[in-house]
């Protein structure tokens, strides 16, 4: 029977000639460490603060922007109203994407020069409808409706449409290509319902989320914002079957 000390292990070897030479020892120091830079690179990317507020980018069909159609005159838009493309946001659980034909009506005689208007035009002539991708995308087993929101909002309480709109989209008429900008999480959306179950709440308590949200440049002025910290309220719903049903 041999001893411990006769029997020869290739990588006990591989390591005593890595010890004794100093090239191949500062080689491998170097591979480590690069992996080592890549891995902590992937985890910093992955929950960098744009992905934790899930801001996604999507590519588009039509590079159509918001900008040009609803920001005011002055900041080179056509001040459009959200709910004239997206008119069923008012009167339906879902707000739509306009139809092509509605594009047209203005396309027909607007910028028909320019590139991404003859893909339009091309799109009509076909008869096919464009294939815009979502942006926002609940999971199905919860219910939301836009419906309850923009008839409490913007036709009981009078706030103006682009305001409303961005308690949940963000500034969208500063945007080219519509991202999401909320998390649209179950925490979320409870920290403005609870808001509005509790009437004596002034306080940035649990609506933080949201008020920042309000507070998003060009959507609401710093007294609308207190003005509607302070206001009684309806209750919002936080029953569980209201958002599962
Ligand atoms: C001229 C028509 C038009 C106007 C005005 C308009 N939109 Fe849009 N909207 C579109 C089109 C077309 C898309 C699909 C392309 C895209 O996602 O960028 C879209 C997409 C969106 C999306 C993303 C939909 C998704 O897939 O989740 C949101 C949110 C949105 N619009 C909100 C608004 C708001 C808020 C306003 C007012 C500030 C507004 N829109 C004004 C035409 C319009
Ligand atoms: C109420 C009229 C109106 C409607 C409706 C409308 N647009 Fe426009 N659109 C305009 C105007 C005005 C411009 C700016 C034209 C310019 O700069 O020469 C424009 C610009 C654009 C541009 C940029 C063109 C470029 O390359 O400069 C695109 C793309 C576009 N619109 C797509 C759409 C789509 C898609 C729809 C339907 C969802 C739509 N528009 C609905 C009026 C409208
Ligand atoms: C209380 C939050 C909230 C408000 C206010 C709100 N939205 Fe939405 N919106 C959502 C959510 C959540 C979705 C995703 C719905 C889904 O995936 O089922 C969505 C989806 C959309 C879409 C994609 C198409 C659809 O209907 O699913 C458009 C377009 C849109 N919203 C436009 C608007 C416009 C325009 C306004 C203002 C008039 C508005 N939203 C106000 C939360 C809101
Ligand atoms: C900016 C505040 C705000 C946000 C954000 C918000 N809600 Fe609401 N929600 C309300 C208010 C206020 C009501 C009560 C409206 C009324 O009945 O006057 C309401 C009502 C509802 C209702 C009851 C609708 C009905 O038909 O009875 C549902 C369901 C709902 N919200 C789901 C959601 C979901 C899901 C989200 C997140 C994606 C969300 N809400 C985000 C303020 C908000
Ligand atoms: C105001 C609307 C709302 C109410 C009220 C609500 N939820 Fe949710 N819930 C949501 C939304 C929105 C999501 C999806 C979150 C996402 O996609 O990240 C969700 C997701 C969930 C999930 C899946 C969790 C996951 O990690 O995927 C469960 C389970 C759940 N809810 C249970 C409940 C229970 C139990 C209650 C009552 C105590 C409740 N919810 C009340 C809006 C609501």
């Amino acid at each position: 029977m041999a001893s411990d000390s006769t029997i020869t292990n290739p990588l006990c070897d591989l390591a005593i000639s890595i010890q004794k030479n100093q090239a191949l020892r500062y080689f491998i120091a170097r591979y480590f460490l690069l992996h080592r830079v890549i891995f902590y690179a992937v985890i910093l990317i992955t929950l960098s603060p744009t992905t934790l507020l899930a801001d996604e980018t999507v590519e588009q069909p039509i590079q159509f922007t918001h900008k040009r159609h609803a920001a005011p005159v002055e900041e080179d838009g056509h001040a459009i109203n959200c709910l004239y493309c997206h008119t069923y946001a008012r009167r339906s659980a879902v707000a739509g994407i306009p139809p092509l034909a509605k594009c047209m009506g203005c396309h027909r005689y607007i910028a028909t020069d320019k590139d991404e208007i003859k893909k339009l035009t091309r799109y009509w002539e076909s008869g096919k409808t464009i294939p815009w991708k979502k942006v926002h995308d609940l999971p199905d087993f919860v219910y939301f409706t836009h419906e309850r929101h923009i008839q409490r909002f913007v036709f009981q309480e009078g706030q103006p449409v682009q305001q409303v709109c961005g308690y949940c989209h963000g500034d969208v008429k500063t945007m080219t290509v519509a991202d999401r900008k909320r998390p649209l999480t179950m925490g979320w959306c409870l920290s403005c319902h609870e808001q509005f179950e509790d009437p004596l709440v002034h306080a940035p308590s649990p609506a933080e989320d949201w008020k920042v949200v309000a507070s998003d440049k060009g959507l609401m002025s710093a007294a609308q914002t207190e003005a509607l910290q302070t206001t009684k309220r309806n209750p919002a719903p936080s029953d569980c079957w209201e958002c599962h049903k």
